[in-house]
């Protein structure tokens, strides 16, 4: 059995660590799942009183996945305000407490947030955008860094009932442009710029590149933060500085009632197709799935000093940097750099220096941080550290091994966390105490959830086997719609499989009922945990003069997880120039955002396509993987011939870069 196998197999048995203090065990789980499921009403109805309700909802779950009755509806009836069960209801008890730690790009920059100071903060940005005219339904667009002051923003949203977009403050002007036509926004709240280890990215300048180049001009006014002290021109009658504004407005603002399906929030992410599309979630039951998840998947307590990496640019930032452990009046550390800066050991010193004992990130940083050398990791042994999350894409078995070993000091159990955006929550997951432990595996389904594995004829897998990942109900995290496109909801989740939500990831199940992601069966890459369409690099590169046409395609990556290979017709037909590469990369850069530029760029006469003109991406992939030998049958295709003449191709292109 080669070393690999046996790492799949390897099994880790429920932690007894003395840390731990599991709300379940393992029975407990059971129990509770079962019930979930055979009966949401009772289940969910006493578990939303994980928050507090304005209003008492008495219709609990009115979903249908069916064409002719399709609706997902939580709560329906009932009424409550997210911001005030994230930061009011706390005071009572909690308004000395630390809600965030702000860890600064520079080490040493530290700020203590306490419950108290994010009330104030909250209520005086929602009165600063009421003077901008925001009300309840308008949305607001946020590009900003990760700071304390983009956490106010979206809670000063929530308190007044206006909608947020959060677009990553890595999207190019084009992208931010592009999102801000879509939900017309007509506030954009943003920061002079953002301090990534020895980068600083000038934020408000794309924001005013952005507002050059959107179609529909909705924008009147930007809010911007003061952050790094670079000088911004600021526009007269658009652009304020938020610390100016806040001079002229009260410290208390009340908040609106809200329907538990009144929006919260719209996330753009990626789709097969070229747009990007804004996923809404709603209020009531989006809040209760993510406190819920939070408390359990996290084993979570209060004297807990929780760190979730992620930025707020993401789904993992709202629903486990802001809304989740808010409403639970957790503590959460933010970080505002990277994990190499000032070196490679910054995120451990920072969970030692601040007592960090829930940690959760990506597998991309575990695998970077591992490339870099243990010594980084064993400065000390962490002894604060409980619990291990890992989320975005498949955390490896060896970088696994180096997490639970060298981080964890193998007492921490490793929650490899599944979902998605449009989950708003995580649906796959270990809890600790109650499961044992399989590297590279997401456990079992949290509670309520019913993934099913589907074969290619559409029917359910019983037991093991390997398939369509789907959920055969609904939750009350799903996402809501597509904002303006209420047709595309259904079409992109529900039209495939009759019935289910398709989340167009492949999983296998095993004998002991774990799920093991396979991987996207779409054209989405996962790099670094960032989400990318194909369609989308594909359209970026077309913009370029001289290409006729693209393919992109997703390859292995080792730091990365999966990098992109692009293969370029030319309009003229003209060689390899590495001027047009150079300028290729610019444009996706320009178009997208730095983080979506290929590993690779190749010049090809003609890509592999069938009679009927579809590209065979399948080869393609292969080909870019360097495995040409295992193509098998291309008779299908117009020209056979295309597949060795790009292979070569491609053979020549990995000599020249090694
Ligand atoms: C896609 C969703 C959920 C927040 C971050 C990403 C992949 C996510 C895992 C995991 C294997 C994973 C899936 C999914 N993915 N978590 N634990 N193991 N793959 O959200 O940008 O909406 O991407 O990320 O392919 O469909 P997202």
């Amino acid at each position: 059995m080669s070393a690999q196998k046996k790492q799949h197999d390897a099994l880790y048995p429920v932690s007894k660590s003395p840390a731990l203090k599991p709300h379940i065990t393992a029975k407990q789980y059971e129990t509770l799942y079962k019930q979930s499921i055979k009966d949401p009403t009772t289940f969910w109805s006493k578990q939303a009183r994980i928050i507090d309700w304005i209003k008492p909802f008495t219709i609990v779950k009115n979903t249908s996945f069916k064409e002719e009755d399709f609706h997902i509806r939580w709560f329906s009836d009932g009424m409550l305000n997210v911001c005030a069960n994230c930061v009011d209801r706390h005071l009572p008890q909690r308004k000395d407490k630390t809600a965030y730690i702000f860890e600064g790009n520079e080490p040493g920059d530290v700020r203590h947030i306490s419950y108290q100071d994010l009330y104030e903060h909250v209520c005086r940005f929602a009165n600063v955008l009421k003077q901008h005219k925001v009300q309840k339904g308008g949305v607001v667009t946020l590009y900003m860094p990760m700071i304390p002051e983009a956490i106010y923003a979206m809670l000063a949203c929530a308190r007044i009932g206006a909608i947020h977009s959060v677009v990553f403050g890595g999207f190019s002007a084009s992208a931010l442009a592009g999102r801000l036509d879509d939900c017309e926004s007509k506030v954009v709240i943003t920061a002079d710029g953002a301090q990534r280890g020895a980068k600083t990215i000038p934020l408000k300048d794309t924001v005013d590149l952005a507002l050059t180049q959107t179609e529909k001009k909705t924008v009147e006014t930007v809010i911007t933060v003061k952050h790094t002290g670079a000088t911004c021109p600021m526009k007269e009658g658009r652009d304020y500085w938020l610390h100016e504004e806040v001079r002229h407005v009260n410290t208390e603002c009340p908040y609106e009632e809200m329907n538990a399906e009144d929006p919260l929030f719209i996330l753009y992410t990626s789709g097969s197709t070229g747009k990007p599309k804004g996923v809404l979630h709603t209020s009531g039951g989006y809040l209760v799935y993510a406190a819920l998840t939070h408390k359990y998947v996290f084993d979570y307590h209060e004297e807990d000093i929780y760190w979730c990496t992620a930025d707020v640019g993401w789904i993992t930032g709202h629903s486990y940097v802001v809304y989740g452990p808010l409403a639970n009046g957790a503590t959460s550390l933010i970080f505002e750099g990277v994990p190499t800066y000032p070196d490679a050991a910054r995120y451990w010193d920072v969970v030692d220096q601040h007592k960090v004992s829930i940690f959760y990130t990506a597998p991309t940083a575990i695998r970077s941080l591992m490339s870099k050398g243990d010594a980084f990791a064993t400065k000390t042994k962490h002894p604060t550290l409980r619990v291990l999350g890992s989320v975005g894409e498949p955390l490896n078995p060896e970088a696994w091994q180096w997490y639970y070993n060298l981080i964890g000091q193998k007492k921490c159990p490793v929650v490899d966390t599944w979902w998605q955006t449009e989950t708003g929550g995580i649906l796959l997951t270990p809890l600790p105490g109650a499961m044992d432990l399989k590297p590279g595996s997401v456990s079992k389904p949290f509670f309520g959830i019913q993934p099913e594995l589907l074969n290619e004829k559409g029917q359910a897998i019983k037991r093991t086997g390997m398939g369509s990942l789907v959920m055969k109900d609904s939750w009350p995290g799903q996402m809501r719609g597509v904002y303006n496109d209420p047709e595309r909801f259904f079409k992109t989740y529900f039209s495939k499989f009759k019935g289910y939500y398709s989340s167009e990831d492949g999983a296998r199940r095993d004998k002991d009922g774990y799920y093991w992601i396979t991987g996207r069966m779409d054209d989405i890459i996962n790099i670094s945990g960032h989400r990318v369409g194909t369609a989308e690099v594909e359209a970026a590169i077309n913009t370029h003069s001289q290409v006729a046409e693209s393919a992109v395609v997703g390859i292995p990556h080792s730091i990365k997880g999966e990098g992109l290979f692009a293969f370029v017709i030319l309009k003229s037909g003209e060689d390899v120039l590495y001027v047009f590469k150079d300028e290729v990369l610019q444009t996706i850069g320009k178009n997208i955002g730095s983080f979506a530029k290929p590993e690779y760029i190749v010049i090809v006469p003609g890509l592999p396509k069938t009679r009927s003109g579809k590209i065979m991406r399948r080869l393609l992939r292969k080909i870019a993987a360097g495995q040409v030998a295992e193509i098998g049958d291309v008779s299908t295709l117009a020209d056979p011939r295309i597949v060795d003449k790009i292979s070569e191709i491609v053979v020549r292109t990995f000599k020249e870069n090694t």
